[in-house]
């Protein structure tokens, strides 16, 4: 035990360490111990939480022991916790990982409730205390460092919170013109955002865009958005979104089992929409772009048909063989339009671009496709980090091939073989030299798998990927 928690056993004739020795406790990361506190103590419940790992603990081993401290919290029903953390030998606990913890139980913390009305309500009436943890009080070492940390931490949660709730949204509320009047509240956080409606992107000739959305009701936006938190003479950054709303496939249509996860195909503007709240929320010191590519993909008479031709802003023939292979064309335009506008650094774009990548790599690594080893190392360290994972896949002339065509300059598909790097292999030919990654997230934005950190079918993965990537190499 730390110093603290002795003194705390003391207080309580020794329940703790003789409680921990009848349960063997052996403090293993996501293990618990919960003893109720002897009456005269001032406390309801002691918990003893442990993080003990084989290898030395990454920053993301402690998010993840936040968050399921906060999960045990909410499960013991308390509505106000202090937090003890120390070591129980010799070092210190780093404010960073102080703070690593706590943004846990904040990522932990989050719901998407808002459909639930009578329920909830109901709900209320029955248990009154049913609000959750309203209240973590921390004790450690250099506090100040801590909540210095925090507070930027904060607004990181908050970027994560906003992309969840985009996925996690319904089509019929959360449609192009929607999305773009959400994105438009960044604002209020410095953020410069422009909305190019249709008749804008006709004039930029963005055929391959506009294509997507040409069956659906509701209009196509492209929103871009500008944080320039760094030096004037600094080349921004530029993030760029596939935003479709719903995926029905279009005249390709879907089968319908599952059709319904397709609200989640804007899994990556959504991304990079909480990416730039987190940015401008924590003030990042990086001059930043962000492009949201916004469609929806339905089957209409008025919709694209397989075998159309279809000319990008770039001047580049795509012939349309698949309707459902909407995302690359989406792509295609809003990249090029970042790279023409703002000659960045870099372009990273993420998109729920293939089924495949979900065969390939399963719910846990986003697949990487780059035309630069730098950017996909810092991307990968990034990954690490944050446990926002990414694995880097081949990209090749011998693919890119496979997207040649008779009578335009591609196709939109390649074939049964290797579809997610030919989806890559698309996009690359949007980007010219410019240092570029995509990263396919149809198996890690959407559907996701609970863990501690994250509850909600959105997972909001990249948000902190990227923070992360800004931070250590592109602020100052
Ligand atoms: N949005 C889908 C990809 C997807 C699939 C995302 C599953 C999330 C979960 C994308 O637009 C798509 O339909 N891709 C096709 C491409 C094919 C027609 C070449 C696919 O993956 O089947
Ligand atoms: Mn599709
Ligand atoms: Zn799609």
């Amino acid at each position: 035990l730390g110093i603290i928690a002795q003194g705390l056993d003391e207080t309580s004739g020794g329940a703790v360490s003789r409680a921990m020795k009848t349960a063997k406790f052996k403090a293993k990361q996501g293990t618990f111990m919960e003893i109720l506190a002897p009456a005269h103590l001032k406390l309801d419940r002691i918990i003893v939480a442990g993080i003990a790992g084989d290898d030395k603990l990454t920053l993301h081993d402690w998010e993840r022991f936040g968050g399921g401290l906060f999960a045990k919290l909410s499960a013991a029903k308390a509505i106000s916790a202090t937090l003890v953390l120390e070591d129980a030998g010799k070092d210190e606990i780093a404010p960073e990982e102080v703070a690593r913890a706590l943004h846990g139980a904040y990522l932990r913390s989050y719901k998407f409730d808002i459909y639930k009305g009578k329920l909830k309500d109901k709900k209320k009436e029955e248990n009154n205390n049913d609000n959750g943890v309203e209240k973590l009080n921390v004790q450690c070492a250099k506090p100040a460092a801590v909540r210095k940390i925090h507070s930027a931490l904060g607004g990181v949660v908050q970027g994560v919170f906003v992309a969840r709730d985009l996925v996690n949204e319904p089509a019929n509320i959360l449609f192009p013109a929607e999305f773009a009047a959400r994105a438009k509240n960044l604002t209020k956080l410095g953020v410069k955002v422009e909305v190019l409606g249709e008749k804008q992107m006709e004039k930029l000739e963005m055929h391959a865009l506009l294509g997507v959305g040409q069956g659906s009701v509701r209009d196509s936006q492209l929103v871009v958005m500008q944080w320039n938190g760094g030096r004037k003479d600094q080349k921004p950054v530029a993030f760029v979104g596939k935003g479709v709303t719903f995926d029905t496939g279009g005249i390709s249509l879907k089968p319908g089992a599952g059709m319904g996860d397709m609200k989640g195909d804007m899994g990556g503007a959504a991304c990079v929409a909480g990416l730039m709240h987190a940015l401008a929320a924590r003030k990042a010191k990086a001059n930043v772009i962000g492009v949201l590519a916004l469609a929806e993909n339905m089957p209409d008479a008025a919709a694209q048909r397989p075998g159309d031709v279809v000319t990008s802003m770039s001047g580049q023939t795509i012939e349309i063989l698949n309707t459902d292979a909407e995302g690359r064309l989406v792509l295609a335009d809003a990249l090029w339009y970042t790279k023409e506008r703002f000659k960045p650094q870099f372009m990273i774009n993420l998109a729920t671009l293939t089924g495949a990548i979900l065969v390939a790599l399963g719910q846990n690594h986003a697949g990487l496709f780059s035309n630069n080893d730098d950017l996909s190392q810092r991307l990968a360290e990034a990954g690490l980090a944050t446990g926002e994972k990414v694995w880097r896949l081949p990209l090749g002339p011998e693919y890119d091939k496979m997207i040649d065509c008779d009578i335009a300059d591609m196709k939109n598909i390649g074939g049964r073989y290797a579809g997610s790097i030919t989806a890559a292999q698309f996009l690359q030919r949007f980007v010219d030299d410019v240092p570029w990654a995509h990263l396919d997230i149809a198996g890690t934005a959407m559907n996701s798998p609970k863990n501690e950190i994250n509850q909600s079918w959105g997972s909001g993965f990249g948000v902190r990927l990227l923070n992360q990537l800004v931070a250590d190499h592109y602020e100052g």
